[in-house]
């Protein structure tokens, strides 16, 4: 079950609201993967990762618009990060996806590795930098 975990929260209510709407998401990612009665899951997961795009994009904004009304010095690295992660997700190769099951659950499986490594990981050793709280 992915969720927001008490070491996760900055202690910057919105952020941990945009924060929890992607563990939301991971979690979406998890029931896709877990689903067996679905023989096709292309479309949902067309639909995910679209999702995840448009969600991001807002909460990176946000939270880059954060941290410049605290002058944070270290938004461009920051930031580099948030890109780096949509060219990844806008990198998934939905064509190659054939309607083989265990092929389309390989698929589901490489994008939930991604967010969970990508999202824990930057939420802890990167968003916390901009907060009081000391990173792990
Ligand atoms: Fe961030
Ligand atoms: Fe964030």
């Amino acid at each position: 079950m992915y969720k927001m975990k008490p070491e996760y929260y900055t202690g910057i209510l919105a952020i941990d609201k945009e924060h929890a709407r992607l563990f939301e998401l991971v979690q979406q990612t998890q029931d896709l993967l877990n689903n067996d009665i679905l023989m096709d899951k292309t479309d949902h997961l067309t639909e995910l990762i679209s999702e995840l795009i448009n969600y991001t994009r807002t909460h990176f904004s946000h939270e880059e618009a954060y941290m410049e009304s605290i002058h944070y010095p270290h938004i461009a690295a920051h930031a580099a990060q948030h890109r780096q992660f949509e060219s990844k997700l806008l990198e998934f190769d939905l064509d190659s996806i054939t309607d083989d099951f265990d092929e389309q659950n390989d698929a589901v499986q490489h994008l939930l590795d991604f967010l969970v490594t990508w999202l824990i990981n930057h939420i802890m050793k990167v968003d916390m930098l901009y907060t009081e709280k000391q990173p792990v």
